[in-house]
């Protein structure tokens, strides 16, 4: 018999009650360390005390009233993530996926406005992942997102990852826009180099493309910057961002320069509650505290540290792992075995990671995580891989 609960997930058999920053507990008073902060989501941990005095109160003055009304929580962050990025304006979604819809919208529209239609093709990355919509499956493109669920969304073009002769050949009249995340999370924590970065930036310039970064995961602070294009020093024409802005609030937004968006007049677009009052509130707590240089110098910090750690973990355990990369606190362990032993193996030692394609464990954890939680961490992995280990044990 089917669940009640639509049995689309694998889910580990664990609960959890309660939170305090890099920790959760079961209902027995297990506690597990957190080193997946809900998918890259907690970037203040568990029940940050910031965050709570944040929602509480509002969730006392007032939940939702539409976009039909004007609602200050929302200028708000809309004028913070505005000045402390690239972009000039700000559509409030709930989610990466919905941000993923807006993103295609916008670009589409730009070029119809401006007398393209014909422009109507989104390129994309092998890897990609953007998300479980329609369109956001049909700019992934891969057999395990799509299969079944077709007729799909047409007008996205699949490149292969690093492939720069076959980017080139995909652009032609009918490209509106490049997608890409600076950094892939689900992929397998691939960071695209800086110089291809400006290899885009470059290219979409001068075939008048528009470029489209997801920093759903990346963004927020997780990479050690505000948003992880700072660190090639270029940007996008739109920007999807998700997860962390929230910090575990359901929230979203697409960032755009004013030209980009310019197609995206009244009535284009909506949701009834996208940046609703409760969502803002927290999320303009959340761009207070990861908008702090000191903040951010901080996840630098903690992110050498723990990338020294796992050095030293993959040199004592090299039949389980052969590698770290990624960008802050946003690290991928490459394994020799299949990342969801190791997943089910730090259960057993109370730790929580989260697997992604490529055999890659990722470790995101809160971006406030302290050196002893992230020792910690990284010993309760050793012996996740000693256990791996038979003959070693
Ligand atoms: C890069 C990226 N884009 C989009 C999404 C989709 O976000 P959501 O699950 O909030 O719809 C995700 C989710 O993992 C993501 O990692």
């Amino acid at each position: 018999m089917i669940s009640s609960v639509l049995p689309t997930y694998n889910r580990a058999p664990l609960a959890f009650v309660k939170g305090e920053g890099s920790w959760l507990e079961t209902a027995d008073g297990t506690r597990y360390l957190d080193m997946g902060a809900g998918i890259a989501v907690n970037v203040l941990g568990h029940a940050a005390p910031e965050l709570v005095a944040a929602l509480t109160e509002q969730a006392g003055k007032l939940w939702h009233v539409s976009n039909l009304y004007q609602i200050p929580e929302q200028q708000k962050l809309a004028d913070q993530l505005v000045e402390n990025s690239f972009a000039d304006t700000v559509f409030f979604t709930n989610s990466g996926t919905e941000a993923c819809e807006l993103a295609v919208k916008m670009a589409r529209k730009y070029w119809y406005d401006k007398g393209q239609p014909e422009r109507v093709e989104i390129i994309t990355f092998e890897g990609a992942f953007h998300g479980r919509s329609s369109a956001a499956i049909a700019a992934a493109g891969s057999e395990k997102m799509v299969k079944g669920f077709g007729p799909l969304l047409p007008g996205f073009v699949h490149v292969k990852w690093g492939d720069h002769e076959g980017l080139r050949a995909a652009i032609n009249e009918r490209t509106a826009a490049i997608l890409i995340e600076p950094v892939q999370g689900e992929g397998g924590i691939r960071p695209v180099p800086d110089q291809c970065l400006k290899g885009l930036r470059d290219l979409c310039d001068t075939t008048g493309t528009l470029l489209i970064f997801d920093e759903v995961q990346c963004g927020v602070g997780r990479t050690g910057r505000l948003f992880a294009h700072e660190w090639a020093s270029v940007t996008p024409d739109i920007m999807m961002v998700a997860k962390g802005i929230g910090g575990g609030f359901p929230l979203g937004a697409v960032l755009a320069t004013e030209e980009a968006a310019s197609g995206m007049v009244a009535g284009t677009h909506g949701s009834t509650y996208g940046g609703n009052p409760l969502g803002c509130a927290v999320g303009g707590k959340v761009m207070e505290i990861v908008t702090d240089p000191a903040f951010l110098d901080a996840v630098n910090a903690k992110a050498g540290f723990l990338r020294q750690k796992l050095e030293g973990l993959i040199a004592a355990h090299p039949d389980v792992f052969e590698g770290v990369r990624g960008q802050g606190l946003m690290l991928g362990l490459k394994c020799k075995i299949a990342p969801a032993d190791v997943v089910k193996a730090a259960y057993a030692e109370k730790l929580l990671t989260v697997p992604a394609a490529d055999n890659v464990l990722r470790l995101l954890p809160a971006l406030n995580i302290s050196e002893a939680d992230m020792a910690e961490a990284v010993a309760r992995l050793d012996a996740a891989a000693s256990a791996l280990e038979p003959t070693k044990a």
